[in-house]
C-alpha cells in the first residue's frame, strides 16, 4: 500500500507555506537573523506541538513565522517544500500564503512573494512540479486590515492566482469579509475560504453564499447539514481536506472517526492535503497512508481523492487531462478498477 500511494500523483490544493516550516529550519533562520526564540534545539521545538484546537496551533505558528525575514528565507523554505513534494510524488501544488503576517513585523511585501515564487519557478524548471499562489487574508484581523492588504498587492496582483481566508474560524465568520471578497472577484481573482474546520455548517453556507468560494478549505462539519452535503454533492464544489491537521487539532478525536471517506462514498468532490505539514506530523504521503492504515481507504478510494484533486485544481483542461491519464494508468498498473 504504502509504495501504490508513493507512486500515484498526487496534487495538493491546501498548503500554508508558513505551516511547512520545519524546527530545523526555524532554528537555522532565527540564528541567521539573529531572531530568539524559547527554544534551544530541534527536539524542545517538537515537544512543545501538543495543541488542544485551532488557536493553540495558530499562536505557535505565527511564533515559527517570526524567523522568516529575508527574500532568501521565504525561497529557502519553499525549496524545502518542494524537495519534499518532489520526493513524495506531488505534481501539482496551490499554496497559500499569509502577507499579513510579514507586513505586520515590517517584512515587505514583494520580499515575501518574491522569495516564494522564485522558489515556485525554480522547483517547476528543476523538479516539474506545476502551482499557482493563493494569497489569504487573515480572518481575526479586520476586513479593513484585509483592504489595506489587497491594495498592497494591486501591483503584483498578476503574479497571485487567488485569494484565500484562514486563522481563526469561531467567531470570525465569512460575511465578515463579504465587501473585500466582493472586489477580489471584480478583480478576476478566484476565491477560497477556510469554512467548517472548527466553524459550524453555517460558515460553510455563508463562504458559499456571500463570498462565491470556487473551493471550501476543510469543510469537515457539512456532515452536521444534510441539505448542504445534497447541495455539494450537486454542485460538486470541492472541500479541502486535511486529516492528519484534523486530528491534530481534535476536530476529529482520532483518525478512525474522520468522515472524509463518507463524504467520498456520498459523491462530495473531497481532495486530500497536508495544511501545514511540519507542525502536523506529515506531508501528502502520510496523510495518505493514515487513511489507508486508520481509516481502511482502498487503493480505488486513494485514486478517486486524487482524481478529486485534479477536477478541483486550477489547471488548464489540457493539463488536467494529461494527469487523469497518469493517475489511471499507476491504478491500471495495479489492478485497481475505477467506476
Ligand atoms: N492557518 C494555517 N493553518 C490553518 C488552519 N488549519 N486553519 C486556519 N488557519 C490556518
Ligand atoms: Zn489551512
Amino acid at each position: 500500500m504504502d509504495e501504490f500511494i508513493a507512486g500515484l500523483p498526487k496534487l495538493e490544493l491546501h498548503l500554508h507555506i508558513e505551516g511547512t516550516l520545519e524546527p530545523d529550519l526555524m532554528l537555522r533562520l532565527a540564528a541567521r537573523n539573529g531572531i530568539s526564540l524559547p527554544w534551544a534545539d530541534e527536539k524542545s521545538v517538537r515537544t512543545a506541538y501538543e495543541f488542544d484546537g485551532l488557536q493553540s496551533f495558530l499562536e505557535l505558528y505565527y511564533l515559527g513565522a517570526s524567523v522568516l525575514v529575508t527574500e532568501q528565507d521565504f525561497f529557502d523554505l519553499t525549496r524545502a517544500y518542494l524537495t519534499r513534494c518532489a520526493a513524495e510524488g506531488v505534481v501539482h501544488v496551490e499554496i497559500f500564503f499569509d502577507p499579513q503576517t510579514h507586513t505586520a513585523r515590517g517584512i515587505p511585501f514583494a520580499t515575501v512573494l518574491g522569495g516564494i515564487e522564485r522558489a515556485l519557478q525554480t522547483g517547476e524548471k528543476e523538479l516539474g512540479i506545476s502551482w499557482r499562489l493563493i494569497m489569504s487574508f487573515l480572518r481575526h484581523l479586520s476586513e479593513e486590515e484585509a483592504f489595506a492588504t489587497l491594495e498592497q498587492a494591486m501591483p503584483l496582483l498578476d503574479r497571485i492566482h487567488g485569494i484565500g481566508l484562514d486563522s481563526g474560524e469561531r467567531g470570525n465568520p465569512p460575511a465578515k469579509f463579504v465587501r473585500v471578497f466582493a472586489r477580489c472577484r471584480e478583480l478576476g481573482l478566484p476565491v477560497v475560504a477556510h469554512a467548517g474546520e472548527e466553524g459550524p455548517a453555517d460558515y460553510i453556507w455563508q463562504a458559499i453564499r456571500e463570498l462565491q468560494v470556487r473551493r471550501i478549505d476543510h469543510g469537515v462539519r457539512c456532515a452536521e447539514d444534510p441539505e448542504l452535503l445534497c447541495y455539494l454533492a450537486d454542485t460538486r464544489l470541492p472541500l479541502t481536506v486535511c486529516p492528519l491537521s484534523n486530528t491534530r487539532l481534535k476536530v476529529f478525536d482520532q483518525m478512525a472517526h474522520h468522515n472524509v471517506l463518507n463524504l467520498l462514498e456520498q459523491g462530495l468532490c473531497v481532495t486530500i492535503n497536508s495544511d501545514d505539514p511540519a507542525y502536523f506530523g506529515g506531508y501528502m504521503n502520510a496523510n495518505f497512508q493514515a487513511l489507508a492504515h486508520e481509516l481502511g481507504a482502498s487503493m480505488s478510494q486513494l485514486c478517486r481523492l486524487s482524481l478529486n484533486a485534479v477536477e478541483a485544481s486550477w489547471l488548464s483542461l489540457a493539463d488536467k487531462a494529461r494527469l487523469t491519464r497518469e493517475i489511471r494508468s499507476h491504478a491500471a498498473c495495479h489492478g485497481v478498477v475505477l467506476s
